[in-house]
């Protein structure tokens, strides 16, 4: 059974999270990425930068579907810092941005403690207020931005005006960030586990080792990292040695550095919110139908219908406080790289440790598909 270690108290945290405050993705397209992303997931449109709005060489698409906010960016000229990071990773997450009380503190904190800084704060503001902001690198290319937003009453951010298309799609239950996983190089998760110990305060809540999270085939041993309120949960992944390639080296060999490699989003009805993204084209992980003959007996009474679940290849895993129903996407750019997860907690905190293997395995079957296993 995983055991949860406690997270540090409110009293001894030097950065207060509020929660994910956004996750910027640099795209090859982004008014495509933001059709995809409102049509698939049903996320709404909420606001727009580009040359319209005094943004000379990319543009930006906002969404939001409850507390999670997406925006889309690309370069609109082929030498930019967007342009660059999209030749060489392909589309993929570069801001994790997070909300906090104050952007100046934040930054200060983490930069004194070893933080390098990608962005010093600033203010931003127009008539609906200010938004003060700062930032950090964290690993690969991505980087973490402090976003305090008590002073705004705008929708997103000064330099965004509303963004309204044409078109109507309907939400699909998905509520906030649960957690977002990075993948790192070889002998690289502890180094990231110690930046996020000592440069963001976060602790480290869960540790899987390679036998934890092997097959037959391949492993990869994972920490998750959580900051004082558990607002914000981290895994890090790093590969292992097994008989073939790890996915996570997959993932690697891809996107060519380290990176995200899949969000997880909250759906308190996950039965409703799949059969929705199904309708909607989002391929999923199918694991085999005998995981469902024996699911009673490993993971004793749940609510939901058995045959439901099988049919729609949601998993399910218990820990000493509940349960939880989680299902994978397959990666939604062309290189096999950022998936999604989908996750219902009833009381779990925990991370789906019983559906590990079922589920590595259904992934390397994919792999296998592309000729790299
Ligand atoms: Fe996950």
């Amino acid at each position: 059974m995983e055991t949860i270690s406690k997270p540090v108290s409110a009293k001894q945290d030097f950065l207060p999270l509020l929660g994910t405050d956004y996750v910027e993705f640099y795209v090859g397209n982004a008014k495509q990425a933001a059709h995809f992303y409102r049509s698939v997931f049903g996320f709404q449109p909420l606001a727009y930068a580009g040359p319209e709005t005094g943004m000379k060489n990319k543009v930006s698409y906002v969404l939001r579907q409850n507390k999670i906010t997406f925006v889309f960016t690309a370069s609109l000229i082929p030498d930019s810092e967007v342009a660059e990071h999209v030749h060489r990773h392909g589309d993929g997450v570069k801001v994790l941005a997070l909300g906090v009380q104050d952007a100046f503190d934040a930054h200060e904190q983490t930069t004194r403690r070893g933080g390098k800084s990608c962005l010093a704060p600033k203010v931003l503001s127009d008539n609906h207020g200010e938004i003060r902001i700062s930032g950090i690198h964290t690993y690969g290319d991505v980087v973490h931005h402090f976003v305090e937003r008590k002073n705004y009453r705008g929708n997103f951010m000064p330099g965004f005006v509303a963004w309204k298309p044409e078109g109507k799609f309907n939400e699909v239950g998905l509520l906030h960030v649960d957690h977002c996983v990075g993948n790192v190089g070889w002998n690289e998760m502890n180094p990231w586990v110690k930046f996020y110990e000592d440069v963001l305060g976060f602790t480290n809540i869960l540790s899987f080792d390679d036998k934890d999270i092997s097959t037959e085939y391949s492993a990869l041993m994972s920490k998750v990292m959580s900051n004082g309120n558990g607002f914000v949960k981290f895994p890090i992944n790093e590969p292992a040695e097994g008989k073939k390639k790890s996915q996570v080296e997959e993932y690697l060999d891809y996107y060519k550095s380290p990176g995200v490699q899949h969000v997880a989003i909250a759906t308190s009805n996950i039965i409703d919110t799949v059969t929705k993204l199904r309708d909607n084209g989002l391929d999923f992980l199918m694991v085999p139908t005998t995981y469902y003959d024996d699911l009673e007996s490993r993971v004793g009474k749940i609510d939901e219908d058995i045959k439901t679940l099988g049919k729609l290849g949601i998993l399910v895993d218990r820990d000493n406080e509940g349960y939880l129903l989680q299902i994978f996407s397959k990666p939604v750019e062309d290189r096999p790289t950022l998936f999604y997860e989908i996750i219902q907690r009833k009381g779990a905190r925990s991370f789906g440790k019983g559906n590990f293997k079922a589920l590595f395995e259904a992934l390397e079957r994919e792999q296998a598909l592309r000729g790299n296993l």
